[in-house]
């Protein structure tokens, strides 16, 4: 396995070299990524040169919705499903609301949706609302203690009317990684469909939803490099099932089809940044490997490089009695997020005092409100999450690190 070539992705990110950030050190990136220098050039470029309704007669037009289609396909090939399962609408919240709304009309009264209180908001609110529709909602809860999962109890809340469980692949507070091949295998079992919130996992390496055996999965494009997009798939025989959710006579461009609101056209193009950056990191990394193995490869890379920065930060934090560190210990169990509960003073008060040595951080419940609150905190004080990619170096956590410690 190489070893990340940190000059060489820093060099891709433009924010690296903005002189109004020198010195700050990025640790709020489960809030959003920085964007990459692919994503930027293409932005500019079809602002500047293909702003205008895609797929029309003139070439800019034509060229506009070429890349378009292109957003899709590079996308689906990085995930491992066909392009039209690939759906891009405003945000994951704007996304799920549609794919809830696109279920209220296909169940039946007594038909049972699964929940958990480990979710985001946005995994979570637009199913139990289906309550109204005559659905039957079941809450998947976690460990009080940890916040963790336990596939036990979901097989003790699965009847045959089951028909959706939407869970997390990994908490945007615990930063823990679900086992979302061995639940989708359970979920399955009993004939119902797995919706998966990817958005915390994705900015670690894009999945193989196949693979996975996701029915649906969600993140958020925003926090993986790219625009402020949501990507959702819906894999095909559900999504045949589902239907055209947009206007009736565009029944036959199935891009459409989950995504009502229209998109922005330069986002969708723009996605294409992404895969770029990826394929670059790939062939600079991996220069004999085939195509087929780039995401497999970009997530062991990306992977390497966050463990190693994360394991000082856990232990830092783990044994340092001003916080209680919440998800797992074990670098290997989670994403690059690290949530704390604070002590001593308030998430936000802490996170202002890492702001004047030169921290970005977040404080708050990052919409997580029903795990704080199964966890026995506050949400209006909520956590101070600590969130990190593979861009970031070892001198920012050691940054981070002695900051911490003279703000707890
Ligand atoms: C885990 C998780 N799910 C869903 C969302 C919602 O994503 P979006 O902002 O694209 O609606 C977020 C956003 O922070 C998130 O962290």
């Amino acid at each position: 396995m190489p070893t990340l070539d940190l000059p060489f992705i820093r060099s891709h990110f433009p924010a690296f070299a903005e002189p109004s950030l020198e010195g700050q050190a990025f640790f709020d990136n489960a809030g959003g990524s920085y964007a990459c220098q692919e994503v930027i050039d293409r932005l500019n470029r079809f602002y500047r040169q293909n702003k205008m309704q895609p797929y029309g007669v003139h070439p800019a037009s034509r060229r506009g919705g070429e890349e378009m289609d292109r957003a899709h396909r590079e996308m689906a090939s990085y995930l491992n499903v066909a392009p039209e399962e690939v759906h891009l609408g405003p945000s994951s919240s704007q996304n799920s609301y549609v794919l809830a709304e696109a279920f209220a009309n296909r169940l039946d009264a007594g038909d049972e949706v699964i929940v958990t209180n480990q979710d985001h908001e946005a995994n979570n609110g637009v199913w139990r609302r289906l309550i109204k529709r005559g659905i039957v909602i079941k809450e998947w809860q976690v460990n009080a203690t940890t916040g963790s999962l336990d596939s036990a109890a979901l097989v003790e809340l699965l009847t045959s009317r089951t028909k959706v469980v939407a869970f997390t692949h990994c908490s945007n507070i615990l930063g823990e990684i679900n086992p979302v091949r061995e639940i989708c295998e359970i979920v399955h079992g009993v004939g119902a469909v797995a919706v998966v919130d990817g958005v915390s996992y994705a900015g670690h390496g894009l999945p193989d939803v196949a693979e996975l055996g996701a029915d649906v999965y969600l993140f958020s494009l925003y926090k993986t490099f790219g625009p402020h997009l949501g990507a959702m798939v819906i894999r095909r025989p559900l999504m045949d099932f589902l239907g055209n959710q947009a206007h009736y006579f565009n029944a036959a461009h199935l891009a459409k089809w989950f995504v009502p609101a229209g998109p922005d056209h330069a986002q969708v193009a723009a996605v294409n940044g992404v895969t770029a950056y990826f394929d670059s990191v790939h062939a600079h990394h991996f220069p004999e490997a085939d195509n087929s193995e780039r995401g497999a490869n970009l997530r062991k890379l990306f992977k390497q490089a966050e463990v190693g920065l994360l394991s000082p930060l856990l232990e830092f934090c783990a044994k340092d009695p001003r916080v209680r560190l919440l998800g797992p210990t074990n670098a290997q169990k989670k994403a690059a997020t690290v949530s704390l509960q604070t002590l001593n003073a308030t998430p936000r008060e802490v996170c202002e005092r890492l702001v004047s040595k030169g921290i970005i951080a977040g404080a708050g419940h990052f919409y997580a409100v029903r795990l704080l609150e199964a966890l026995g905190i506050n949400p209006d004080e909520g956590v101070l999450r600590l969130s990190f990619v593979h861009y970031t170096s070892q001198e920012e956590v050691q940054q981070l690190i002695r900051a911490l410690d003279e703000s707890l």
